[in-house]
């Protein structure tokens, strides 16, 4: 059987680490594509040469011509420019929406069966506007975020108690913004309520809260640390994460940012809810029993993904 073949659309510091890993797990044939010249090629050239030592078989090239992603099972995108201190996700908007344009129709016109992984800010509607763009199916197209921010939750958890990070899930929903929603009441430390366990611990809820307002800011932690760019490791490791679902037709549960028509009082939304990832793409969002505090929390997240969109039809009127 042929080898998959990842195109990853964007190759700075989150496609570069994206190449690093689908290369170490063999996934497949890696495309890294970017509309800097020399930079995907140079970088392609420095991953292959990795192989002789990791042992891995990937043919791994780097391109400036979207003819080069034709016929990808999975697509990567993180083109678009990341947040510099101070910024907040929302300040990318104009800028990214028409790179999102321009990869839309790229994915489009030469890859319009795969499935496609959008890590591009301001996430929830930048992975909308990809989606009109591209025309492909909603349930081909999904955003990462909720891998991430859960990923996050789980390790300030396993700090906060001492505990192994395998033993805490962590479960964040919403949009993937100051206003996202880390849901305690799901989230457990190898099933045991967190709240439960923080008793057990004798971690008070104002700690709590602090780790979960901690979440909240984790990437603009990371941007202030680094003082140019924003946060590349985690991203790519979760966005790996959601390929291999697709690719092996796990049938993961996932939080991503997938489009949400009924469900959770939504109409025709990307926002991050846990969501079953197969061979089919978004195979189901699911739809879990909320408080009512969590309830008006994730309204908050879901107007403020709704405001964004507006902003996006208001600078491009081909998406009103
Ligand atoms: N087409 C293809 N690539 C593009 C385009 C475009 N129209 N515009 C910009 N790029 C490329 C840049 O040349 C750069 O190499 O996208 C790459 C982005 O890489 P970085 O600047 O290193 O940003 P990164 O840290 O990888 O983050 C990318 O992910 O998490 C989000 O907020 C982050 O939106 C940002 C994105």
């Amino acid at each position: 059987m042929a080898r998959k073949k990842i195109a990853l659309i964007g190759s700075g510091m989150i496609g570069g680490t994206l190449a690093h890993l689908a290369a170490k797990k063999e996934m497949g044939d890696i495309v890294l594509f970017d509309i800097a010249e020399g930079m995907p090629q140079g970088k392609a050239l420095d991953l292959s040469q990795c192989g002789p030592i990791e042992g891995f078989d990937a043919k791994i090239t780097g391109s400036n011509d979207y003819a080069d992603i034709a016929g990808a099972d999975v697509v990567i995108v993180t083109a678009g420019v990341p947040r510099k201190p101070g910024m907040s996700r929302d300040d990318l908007l104009g800028i990214n929406l028409k790179v999102m344009k321009a990869v839309g129709e790229g994915i489009k016109n030469n890859c319009p069966d795969a499935f496609v992984i959008c890590i591009t800010n301001p996430l929830d509607a930048m992975v909308w506007a990809l989606r009109e763009f591209s025309g492909l199916p909603h349930n081909k197209v999904v955003g990462m975020a909720g891998v991430l921010d859960s990923a996050r939750f789980a390790t300030f958890l396993a700090w906060e108690f001492d505990v192994s990070v395998k033993d805490v899930n962590a479960f964040v929903l919403g949009g993937h913004g100051d206003t996202m929603v880390p849901v305690t009441s799901y989230t457990t430390i190898n099933g045991i309520p967190v709240n439960d366990f923080a008793k057990i611990k004798g971690v008070s809820e104002s700690r709590i809260d602090e780790i979960v307002d901690r979440t909240r800011k984790g990437g603009g932690e990371i941007v202030g640390l680094l003082g140019n760019g924003s946060a590349y490791y985690a991203p790519a490791t979760s966005a790996i994460a959601m390929a291999e679902a697709y690719l092996g037709d796990q049938k993961r549960i996932l939080p991503c940012a997938s489009y949400v028509e009924g469900k959770y009082g939504l109409d025709g939304l990307y926002v991050g809810v846990p969501t079953m990832i197969g061979a089919g793409g978004t195979e189901e969002v699911i739809e879990i029993e909320l408080s009512d505090e969590e309830k008006s929390n994730l309204k908050v997240s879901t107007d403020a993904v709704e405001e964004l969109l507006e902003a996006c039809k208001g600078l491009d009127s081909s998406l009103a």
